[in-house]
């Protein structure tokens, strides 16, 4: 989703700010464009797709002593130059870049239209520059100008602002991503997440919602409701936010290769041979009272939370999941004394925020979340992070294997099952040699590449392994993609198998493996074109990839390692861009 980044002070803007750009596109995006302040004056640069073609269209060494830039995901409007940000306000008073979506624009706008406003795009952000210079016109100063269009707006923001003929980078925030940087040389910067920020700013904030104000070269100024409130900032370590590829071709590789490392790091820093498990004890507390366990997230981070939800269950508490657009329209039963457990690796999913907005002040909401300090870990009374790194490429792959290990130590801890841990140790080999063989993967991928559609199927849990891997294939192979629970093939989904279909069939339990196998031969007698992974526990004669077996329940690592292994050299195969696929983000911060 868009990025934003900001800077005041005298520095050299254009590869700042396109540098920046750069560090913030795995959100995703398809345009981008920057402004500078230079002496009162505002210039202006956009461009359709990379950030490279925006750094060719903005001279070397342009002058100036402020910049704002952005990294556009369409959402209001489609992709063009004129929908770029920085959006301006029709008489050029008013810069700004904007993170988020204003859902009363239409109504702001025919508001605006009644005074005379035009307007060159059909962004939501438009309206927001042009609000802001509506009141700048009946003589209100930047600050108080920046406070009434933010009573008026209802929806997400992060927004920097610049002014012509007024100095300082303006600021303003309401769910969505902001976090403002003291520079190491009389500069002060902001930006969407830490990364940008890195190489010049020392300390670091993340501003409540609702808060706006102001920075210059030496100073940083909040203010919320009227009332200048004190920020602090506190340092960063460096290394959370690097990206290096590490020798590897893609980010999407090196985190899958990432995954056992992120496994093993889950049970070192929540267990303890001599100690047992090392959670806070009122997290564990709160989820042993609770008379169900509602764990709520988005795609992959949802497939993560359903088979986590499953786990608890068998281990003997009662755990539902939902997915987080979803649970908010009030469908479901809502228990007496529930949890909730929030599951996300960007900590920023709009959606997620939105079930957060139901259950504040509950006292009960627990995040699983990778990215330190992010909203949902800050708006939870409870955090466990995942403690996978960075992940740069769009499609998550190690944070779910960290997410779906911190679910079962969680069981593991609630039932006093020091076993846990060992299966996971256990996993995270599997998934090592799954890593290794890597090559039987890409033979495979060579042999299916031209595939329109697949299947992928399991039963239990190793349905879950499939709904991951069904995903993945869509968005980054684009290969049109159905996970089954193997039973239900028959009540309809059969219809779709034709001749040469590739079908994924997931066995991890060889209890289950009779019946599956039989689901798989009736696909295969209609002109599927069927591959089994099994566990070497329940493998058969002829089985496609074989894995070292693991307690049928941890399977579901080393199969999504399969699936995502599968994903990624069917993309290479097909000439797609791996880490950063179309339409897709990194971090999802609109509803
Ligand atoms: C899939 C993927 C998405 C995310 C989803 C939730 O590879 O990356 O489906 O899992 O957008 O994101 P988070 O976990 O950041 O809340």
């Amino acid at each position: 989703m868009c990025g934003i980044v900001g800077a005041i002070g005298p520095m050299d803007y254009k590869p700042f700010l396109t540098g920046g750009l750069r560090k913030l596109d795995y959100r995703g995006y398809d345009s981008s464009g920057l402004a500078f302040w230079n002496d009162g004056k505002i210039s202006l640069y956009r461009a359709l797709g990379s950030v490279d073609n925006l750094a060719s269209i903005v001279p070397d060494r342009h002058p100036g002593s402020a910049g704002i830039a952005h990294t556009r995901w369409a959402t209001h409007g489609g992709v063009s130059v004129e929908n770029a940000h920085p959006q301006r306000s029709w008489d050029k008073k008013v810069y700004l870049v904007h993170n988020g979506v204003i859902d009363n624009f239409e109504e702001l706008r025919a508001w605006l239209r009644e005074r005379d406003f035009s307007f060159r795009s059909d962004t939501d952000t438009e309206i927001i520059a042009s609000l802001i210079a509506y009141y700048l016109s009946e003589g209100e100063r930047p600050l108080t100008a920046i406070k009434k269009t933010m009573e008026r707006l209802d929806g997400s923001y992060a927004l920097a602002i610049l002014f012509s003929g007024i100095p300082g980078l303006y600021f303003a925030k309401n769910k969505s991503p902001l976090v403002i940087g003291l520079g190491i040389e009389r500069i002060n910067c902001l930006a969407s997440d830490y990364a940008p920020l890195m190489d010049v700013c020392s300390d670091f904030t993340a501003p409540e919602d609702g808060t706006y104000g102001l920075l210059t070269g030496n100073a940083v100024f909040a203010f919320r409701g009227g009332k200048n409130i004190p920020l602090s900032f506190e340092p960063r370590n460096r290394e959370d936010y690097t990206f290096d590829l590490e020798g590897y071709p893609h980010f999407m590789l090196k985190e899958i290769a990432e995954g056992p490392k992120v496994i093993r790091h889950a049970v070192s820093a929540n267990f303890d041979a001599k100690t047992g498990y090392l959670f806070e004890q009122s997290i564990i507390s709160s989820l042993r009272a609770a008379d169900e366990i509602v764990l709520l997230g988005c795609g992959s981070s949802h497939y993560a939370a359903e088979a986590g939800a499953a786990y608890l269950n068998r281990s003997g508490f009662r755990a539902v999941s939902y997915i987080a657009s979803e649970w908010i329209h009030g469908l479901y039963p809502r228990s007496r004394k529930p949890v909730y457990v929030l599951i996300s690796q960007s900590g920023e999913t709009a959606d997620l925020i939105s079930c957060l907005d139901l259950i504040d002040g509950e006292g009960r909401s627990v995040a699983i979340v990778n990215a330190k300090d992010s909203t949902i870990a800050r708006r939870s009374d409870h955090v466990i992070y995942i403690g996978a790194g960075l992940e740069v490429a769009v499609a998550s792959t190690k944070s779910f294997l960290g997410q779906l290990a911190i679910l079962m130590l969680l069981a593991g801890a609630l039932r006093h099952d020091d076993a846990v841990p060992l299966k996971l140790l256990d996993a995270a080999t599997s998934v090592e040699e799954v890593i290794r063989r890597k090559s039987e993967i890409d033979t495979l991928a060579s042999e299916c590449y031209t595939a329109r559609d697949a299947f992928f199927v399991g039963r239990g849990m190793d349905y879950f392994a499939s709904e991951e891997s069904s995903l993945k294939l869509k968005e980054i192979a684009y290969v049109h993609s159905e996970a089954y629970p193997g039973g239900e093939l028959k009540h309809g989904p059969i219809a779709l198998i034709e001749e040469g279909v590739p079908v994924f069939a997931f066995i991890g339990n060889p209890e289950l493996g009779k019946a599956l196998r039989s689901n798989v031969q009736e696909m295969m007698a209609r002109g599927a074109a069927s591959y089994i992974v099994s566990s070497s526990s329940s493998a058969r004669e002829g089985d496609g990839f074989v894995y070292p077996a693991v307690d049928p329940s941890f399977a579901v690592f080393p199969e999504v390692a399969f699936g995502q292994l599968l994903a990624y050299s069917l993309s290479l195969r097909r000439g797609l861009n791996v880490d950063k696929p179309r339409n897709l983000a990194k971090s999802v911060t609109v509803n």
